[in-house]
């Protein structure tokens, strides 16, 4: 059995107020696992990939990434940590405006001193896997919805992160793109150990994975292997099985 990755032991994350946006999540995410994580919006998905990368601290509970603890990492640590290891694709773009494509690209890479010319081999790799290498000459607001997701996506990918921590990759994306880049993912868990979670409203996404997380009202629902499902139906009607039989089993009433 591989070893643990990444573990939340009772993980709580309260706002001011009354939000309980994580309300005691309980995960064992072993290396070389592709995760994918659904849930009504406001479940408290993006709560938890950000507290598993260290960008917002808990309430109370423990994480633990690799074995160390990044609530109680200094920030420079955390910041070195997190580019070494972690992985992060985000709702947000972030590119830089002023430069283009492939620059953007070569940032993580050149930061972490990778020579130019190695850096701009890897950047064509990743552009060409990704499909956007006619496009690595444009600036970001010439480029679609889709292609600065990707190039975000070569982005993350340029330094071979141990851990990618994905928050709705694919949003963007129109269905042919969105199962391409499911398939780079497949293929990083299944060739190169890469361990993945990954944040979908999709279950044609969702499908990619092996392990199904569903949380609702910060608690984690469910937990099943998605070797069950035939596909992205029939992975669909069991999330709306799930979260109904949840609803009624704390006696909500219908919406
Ligand atoms: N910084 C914050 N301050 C106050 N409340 C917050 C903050 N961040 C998140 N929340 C609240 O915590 C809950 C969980 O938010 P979260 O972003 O994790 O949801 P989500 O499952 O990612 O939803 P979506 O699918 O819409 O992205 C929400 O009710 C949200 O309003
Ligand atoms: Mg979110």
């Amino acid at each position: 059995m591989s070893s643990s990755v990444i573990q939340t032991f009772e993980l709580k994350k309260y706002y001011s107020g009354q939000t309980k946006a994580l309300d005691g999540v309980d995960l064992d995410v072993r290396a070389g696992e592709f995760i994918a994580v659904m849930g009504a919006s406001g479940s408290g998905k993006s709560t938890l990939l950000h507290l598993i990368a260290g960008l917002t601290r808990p309430t109370s509970g423990r994480i633990l990434v690799e074995g160390l603890d990044p609530a109680s990492m200094s920030d420079g640590a955390l910041t070195r940590f997190r580019r070494r290891r972690i992985g992060l694709v985000f709702q947000s773009f972030n590119l830089i405006p002023h430069l283009t494509a492939q620059e953007n690209i070569l940032i993580p890479m050149l930061a972490e001193g990778k020579k130019r010319k190695e850096a701009a081999a890897r950047a064509e790799e990743l552009a060409e896997a990704l499909g956007i290498r006619q496009q690595l000459g444009q600036h970001p607001d010439t480029l679609s919805g889709g292609e600065q997701q990707r190039v975000t996506l070569a982005r993350t990918l340029s330094l071979n992160p141990a851990i990618l921590l994905a928050d709705e990759p694919t949003g963007n994306l129109d269905s042919v793109s969105s199962q391409h880049i499911c398939e780079i993912l497949d293929r990083l868990c299944r060739n190169a150990g890469r361990t993945i979670l990954l944040v979908t409203h999709e279950p044609a996404v969702a499908v990619w994975s092996q392990r199904l997380l569903i949380l609702k009202d910060g608690k984690l629902i469910a937990d099943m292997p998605t070797s069950q499902f035939s596909d992205a139906h029939h992975l669909a009607a069991a999330y709306q099985e799930t979260v109904e039989q949840n609803r009624a089993a704390a006696g909500e009433a219908e919406e």
